[in-house]
């Protein structure tokens, strides 16, 4: 686990999103269609993939995103580098709004915000050899001249840990690992503040994910790197990582410093999910999995989303949806049982006693599947 958090936590935010929110409206096909016509349901809803992201990123630092397969990830990685527009919110960049952006700062902005992809093997260009993979872009953008861009991308390849020789290769002849190493330098080519890594290492070997997260760290000293790291693991983030913020359907539901999310988790979800990490003990090998699915990002449940499959779900759960609040120094939760509330959304003072009903409490349904 990262020990570095409080070094490298403070001064002022270079990333920033308020409310950001981006829907996608679901193409139907023809069945769905004919269907929704003789039911005249109309249009198919949106899909939420990001409900309302509130998020800071500092200098330097790596904040983990973390959440099941669906939750809005990617969504939010490709909003943050400008890959994406946002359907409401924004993104601030050293704090200037990304959309009125201009010129040169729109520049500064895109260059400024890179992106790795998981897939080493698709987001690499089959036809391109690896010195124009990693060479091209710095040329075209103006931070090297064409005479300057083979000592470049030779120093970049050593960087990454790639024999410079190599750049007259294609990507097929590299394996999965250097792959994403060449992924790296093409990011780093372009000098960047912040580089957003979508399960940059979930599609190698257990052994090689070591290698490039090891890489990762070392980059961020040399270059001064602020990371933003997509996983749906958290004992992959848990190495690197100095904040985590926990996803599920399309908000965040807890965001702490690392060691407080594995020492003193605030959300049932983060909780089911520290569970689902394998363990072993006595030479067994024990996985706890959370139960239920990820509801529909188009159908998402009212109150806490979570609700369904919170196995401490109340009654006020399914009504009232928790806000992000501080629980404690740099450690939000949005949970009903994080809030002081009862299980009637009543406060209640140091004697035990209610005193404000927030919500009206509503009878469990039959066949719930509350667990109360
Ligand atoms: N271009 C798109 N058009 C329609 N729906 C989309 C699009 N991109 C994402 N979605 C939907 O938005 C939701 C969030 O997707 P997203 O890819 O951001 O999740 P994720 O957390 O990155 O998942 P994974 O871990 O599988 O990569 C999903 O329900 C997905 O189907
Ligand atoms: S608000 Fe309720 S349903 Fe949601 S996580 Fe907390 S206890 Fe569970
Ligand atoms: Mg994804």
């Amino acid at each position: 686990m990262s020990s570095h958090a409080q070094d490298v936590l403070p001064s002022t935010p270079i990333l920033v999103t308020e409310g950001l929110r981006r829907d996608f409206s679901q193409p139907a096909d023809f069945i769905d269609r004919i269907g929704r016509t003789l039911r005249r349901r109309g249009a198919p809803l949106p899909v939420q993939a990001v409900a309302g992201v509130d998020l800071e990123v500092f200098h330097r630092e790596v904040l983990a995103i973390v959440g099941e397969s669906g939750c809005g990830k990617t969504t939010l990685g490709r909003m943050l580098t400008g890959i994406i527009p946002p359907t409401a919110g924004r993104v601030l960049y050293r704090g200037s709004d990304v959309t009125h952006m201009r010129g040169a700062e729109r520049r500064a902005y895109e260059l400024g915000v890179q992106m790795i992809f998981q897939d080493p093997f698709s987001s690499l260009n089959p036809r391109m050899r690896v010195r124009d993979i990693v060479g091209e872009a710095p040329v075209v953008h103006g931070l090297v001249s064409r005479a300057e861009r083979d000592d470049y991308v030779c120093e970049l390849l050593q960087k990454v840990g790639l024999d410079p020789d190599y750049r007259e290769r294609y990507p097929h002849q590299f394996s999965g690992g250097q792959r994403q190493r060449i992924g790296v330098a093409r990011a780093l080519a372009l000098k960047p503040d912040i580089i957003v890594c979508d399960e940059a290492v979930a599609a190698l070997d257990v052994s090689i994910q070591a290698q490039v997260l090891n890489l990762f760290m070392d980059l961020r000293r040399d270059f001064d790197l602020t990371y933003v790291f997509i996983s749906h693991n958290l004992g992959v983030v848990s190495h690197i990582s100095d904040r985590v913020a926990i996803m599920y359907l399309g908000r965040i539901v807890e965001l702490a410093p690392t060691e407080q999310v594995f020492a003193d988790a605030a959300h049932p979800y983060t909780q089911a999910l520290l569970k689902e990490l394998p363990v072993l003990s006595a030479g067994k090998r024990q996985f706890d999995p959370i139960v239920g699915e990820l509801p529909s990002p188009a159908d998402p449940p009212p109150g806490c989303t979570f609700h369904p499959r919170c196995p401490l779900a109340m009654a006020r759960c399914r009504v009232e949806r928790p806000m992000l609040r501080e629980v404690s120094d740099s450690h939000w939760s949005a949970c009903h049982l994080n809030d002081g509330m009862g299980p009637t959304g009543a406060q209640r003072n140091g004697a035990g006693t209610e005193v404000a009903t927030l919500s009206p409490y509503v009878e469990p349904e039959k066949n719930s599947t509350e667990a109360a």
